[in-house]
């Protein structure tokens, strides 16, 4: 097999999603003997630091056993793999220097290293770094290889996506391209094609014929925590429904794959992207959260408007529900319903299917209730199913109950790899299905950018929520008006 290094390049080095999430995967990986061996990791950022300031940042997040000799020391050896280069993002300096040092492992073991290069930078520098990868970073052929690893915003809007994706296309190849969007790289949204292609019990009802309505929803229980400047930018259709939801909803529509292959999925996953129109006005519900005043931290006491880091006036939505249609042979009619909203009563993000009425009902009328399929996403993974069975005893009632796989009874001992380490696996294995493509990117921003326009350009303003209440009524409404039923 390939004996020489692998390189991996973490721009950004000294930001925040690099001490709090890839450097601790990165270790978790090494601790659990799944980083390859031979990895050199290389920070580049433009701060002037060296790797005991990098390690300082990030150690904490590490999460390394105190009580543990050999855990201790296998943390030192990782700190060892690492090395720090200070460098422009744009300027052809940094990028030399960059590229000599993965030349000098390359002398070492005496092969071309693979080349990893994730960009945990601001977007305004993707282009520029992106470019000078390109110009003066890039594999030596062989079996190594160069892979780009980005993370969203991808774009602003349809235009602005296409013009990343068209400067992208100019510098690699497509399968060169790793475009993370975490959900992914979670265990539920993994076992749905598990759960649909491999139960022969689910799939035939798996269609309009059966199913009355498909919720897939992400609640948060906390606020913007008093740094509200990122998140005004976007909002939650940006932050959350555009990607995270809408690759969800693409995995549960889609039809069987020929194949597990990274293209065979991602070509089904885009043909349900055709199959939907942009949302519209009507199709929407945005809310906004206030304060509350009985909150118990600071966070609930602040209402959106209230985090000094937000316009005043700001119609940025922190909540949001649309209604699609995956208008195809099997979808026709079925609502698809993205919930998302920050500040709500729970932390929780579930996909929920809404099995129709049972057909000529023989039992006292309002005793059935619908049948759901529930795939709890986070947090205390779950599959569980909503059915009817008879009330135990001498009765003959029937009563709703649950079949519940709930992971961490049934899988006691198993500990779920977190999302980034499984992506970062996979990315180091050039495993490319759980990665976005461009065309489903361009899609996704097809479906929303009009809505987002007609919201700034109309200055439509949020319904009010209060922080940790379920978010606002008219997005209930509007769920109703579809034909949702919320059990009890
Ligand atoms: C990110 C969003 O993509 O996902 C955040 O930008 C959000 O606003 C986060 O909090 C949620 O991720 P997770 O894995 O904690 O559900």
């Amino acid at each position: 097999g390939f004996q020489g290094p692998h390189v991996f390049v973490l721009f950004g080095a000294s930001g925040d999603l690099a001490k709090k999430k890839i450097y601790p995967t990165l270790w978790w990986l090494f601790r659990d003997k799944l980083l390859p061996e031979n990895t050199l990791i290389i920070g580049y950022a433009r701060s002037e630091l060296n790797v005991g300031d990098i390690r300082k940042h990030f150690e904490e997040y590490c999460k390394v056993r105190k009580d543990d000799e050999q855990q201790k020391a296998a943390f030192e050896e990782f700190v060892n793999r690492n090395t720090y280069i200070s460098g422009k993002y744009d300027t052809d300096e940094g990028f030399i220097s960059l590229n000599n040092a993965i030349e000098q492992t390359e002398e070492l073991y005496k092969k071309p290293a693979k080349r990893l290069f994730y960009l945990a930078v601001p977007p305004n520098v993707f282009e520029p770094v992106s470019a000078m990868i390109s110009k003066h970073c890039m594999d030596k052929g062989g079996d190594a290889w160069t892979r780009v690893v980005i993370e969203k915003p991808f774009g602003h809007d349809d235009v602005s996506s296409k013009k990343l994706s068209d400067h992208l296309a100019k510098l690699f190849k497509e399968e060169q391209i790793y475009r993370i969007d975490h959900y992914l790289g979670k265990e539920m949204v993994q076992n749905l094609v598990i759960l649909r292609f491999g139960n022969r019990f689910i799939s035939p009802s798996w269609n309009r014929e059966h199913i009355a309505a498909i919720t897939i929803s992400f609640k948060e229980d906390f606020g913007t925590q008093g740094r509200g400047g990122y998140f005004d930018e976007s909002g939650i259709i940006r932050d959350v429904m555009q990607n995270h939801l809408m690759q969800i909803l693409t995995i549960v529509a889609m039809e069987k794959p020929a194949s597990l292959s990274p293209e065979d999925i991602r070509n089904e996953k885009v043909k349900v992207l055709k199959c939907i129109h942009p949302v519209t006005e009507k199709d929407i519900v945005v809310g906004q959260y206030t304060a509350n005043p009985n909150g118990d931290n600071d966070d609930s006491r602040t209402g959106y408007l209230e985090d000094s880091q937000v316009p005043k006036d700001s119609i940025t939505p922190t909540f949001a529900t649309a209604v699609l249609h995956v208008n195809n042979e099997r979808w026709d009619g079925v609502p698809f319903f993205l919930r998302c909203g920050k500040a709500l009563n729970e932390r929780k993000a579930e996909v929920r299917i809404q099995y129709k009425d049972v057909a000529g009902d023989i039992f006292v009328e309002g005793q059935l209730k619908r049948d759901e399929l529930v795939i709890r996403v986070q947090p205390n993974e779950a599959v569980y199913m909503k059915l009817m069975t008879k009330k135990p005893g001498f009765g003959f009632e029937a009563e709703e109950t649950e079949l519940d796989l709930t992971y961490n009874s049934r899988y006691k001992n198993i500990r779920l790899p977190d999302a980034y380490e499984r992506l970062i696996c996979d990315l180091l294995s050039g495993i490319q299905y759980n990665f976005v493509r461009a065309d489903e990117l361009e899609h996704a921003w097809r479906i929303f950018t009009p809505i987002l326009k007609t919201l700034e350009e109309k200055k439509t303003k949020p319904h009010q929520y209060i922080f940790g209440s379920r978010g606002p009524e008219a997005s209930d409404k509007l769920m109703h008006e579809h034909g949702y039923i919320f059990s009890g």
